[in-house]
């Protein structure tokens, strides 16, 4: 049960927000919405709320103020910092002026995260920025894992940095301590988690890929296999590298930052969060991946940024916060939609809820208008022409294309009685 998630987020004179207020839900939040409109802002917002070390990735006015609140192990919490906080002198110039908190809610504990080990113990994040590319390294042997002050605090502090591509984990290294570590009897959770991870990768592959892992060799190079062939972690096409980059992150994290004894990764609640989630991913992946994520880590809340309207129809009632087009000096209050949007299509998706606006003037809506017209107007010939040209552009078993072939038929039936 998911006993740990963000619930909201809010922000004043922070980046390009005058004022935001965004809901989560406990489950997955799909953030949608075009370039620009602020989807990885919000990200880097929250990241702020944990950690101030990182405000210089972020233009903040005058009277800023940020604050996250969530509840840990079914405690209410709000971390952040209240207004007055920094001052501002010029850009990447943000200097603290005064530790404020953020006000006080009823039935809710104020955290001021300025000591980051501290706060990063009640709650951490984990950020995946949208690189994931995974660059070749060369591993020597097992290297001691870090305490969990230590992970933590890395956490903490790279945060803001994951997000704008300035910090990758290494998920390499994690793969090799594991080849070393687990058979070992004191591994008890590393060994149910790798076991979990193992069984878990060719169920989230795309059909028939058999994504695998196979084995790390003596020169300690982890071998996985996509459709049958063997392949090294750096060989990896895009797509899977994305994926396996993201699967493994989270078993770090899971790891690294919680105590003995409650580091099982099917049990493991908290939160990821991902910006662009369908990046390098083919529509049928992006269209699986979501209950992919949610079988493998089935207590851990996802806040995921996208472009992409499979991902968008595969998520659940409840799951999809769409931005708007328009920004500037203006109140953002978001929330997810009630709405599901399993039974709408790419088109309906990509104009209605992502706002694309150039669907309508697409070759194919112009020709079916057009022979819809020469229909209206009893024009035989013209439509016959314009069925033609559609034919041409249009899917083999296109439902329109069916009807005005039927029209054409009763107009060239009637013409001929
Ligand atoms: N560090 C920053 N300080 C101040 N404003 C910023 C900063 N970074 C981004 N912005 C503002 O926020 C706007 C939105 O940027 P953001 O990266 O959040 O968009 P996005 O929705 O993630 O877009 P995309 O889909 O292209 O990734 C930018 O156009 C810019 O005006
Ligand atoms: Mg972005």
């Amino acid at each position: 049960m998911q006993n740990s998630y963000i619930e909201s987020l809010h922000v004043k004179n922070v980046r390009q927000f005058s004022e935001l207020n965004v809901k989560f839900n406990k489950g997955f939040n799909f953030i949608a919405g075009p370039n620009g409109c602020g989807k990885t802002s919000i990200l880097a917002c929250i990241s702020h709320c944990f950690n101030y070390n990182n405000i210089l990735y972020s233009r903040i006015g005058e009277g800023a103020e940020f604050w996250t609140d969530l509840t840990s192990k079914d405690e209410k919490l709000r971390f952040g910092f209240g207004t007055g906080t920094f001052e501002v002198k010029g850009y990447r110039n943000t200097s603290l002026k005064s530790w404020n908190h953020a006000p006080s809610d009823e039935g809710r504990k104020t955290i001021l995260s300025h000591d980051v080990s501290n706060s990063a113990e009640i709650f951490c994040p984990l950020f995946l920025g949208a690189n994931r590319s995974i660059k070749y390294k060369q591993i020597s042997g097992m290297q001691r894992e870090q305490t969990r002050d230590q992970t933590l605090n890395a956490y903490s502090n790279s945060s803001t940095q994951q997000l704008h591509g300035d910090h990758q984990q290494d998920i390499k290294q994690w793969f090799v301590n594991r080849y070393f570590m687990i058979d070992k009897p004191w591994a008890i959770e590393e060994r149910i988690n790798w076991e979990h991870m193992v069984n878990s990768l060719p169920k989230i592959g795309p059909f028939d890929s058999d994504f695998s892992y196979i084995r790390t060799g003596k020169d300690l190079e982890p071998i996985f296999s996509i459709y049958g062939e063997e392949c090294y972690l750096e060989e990896l096409s895009s797509g899977f590298q994305a994926v396996l980059s993201i699967i493994a992150n989270i078993f770090e994290w899971v790891e690294g930052s919680r105590p003995d004894g409650d580091r099982k990764v099917t049990e493991a609640s908290g939160t990821v969060l991902i910006d662009e989630l369908d990046l390098h991913l083919h529509p049928e992946w992006q269209f699986t991946l979501r209950n992919g994520l949610e079988k493998i880590f089935p207590n851990i809340q996802f806040i995921v940024t996208t472009h992409s309207p499979h991902l968008l129809a595969s998520a659940q009632q409840g799951e999809v916060i769409v931005m708007p087009k328009t920004y500037g000096r203006e109140i953002y209050n978001l929330e997810p939609s009630s709405k599901m949007y399993s039974g709408w299509n790419t088109d309906q998706i990509l104009s209605e809820v992502m706002g694309v606006r150039s669907l309508d003037n697409k070759q194919y809506e112009q020709l079916v208008s057009k022979a819809f017209e020469c229909v209206e107007n009893g024009l035989v010939l013209e439509l016959e022409t314009a069925i033609d040209n559609l034919l041409l552009v249009a899917h083999p078993s296109d439902t329109i294309v069916m009807v005005l072939q039927a029209k054409l038929a009763a107009m060239v039936a009637t013409k001929n009685d």
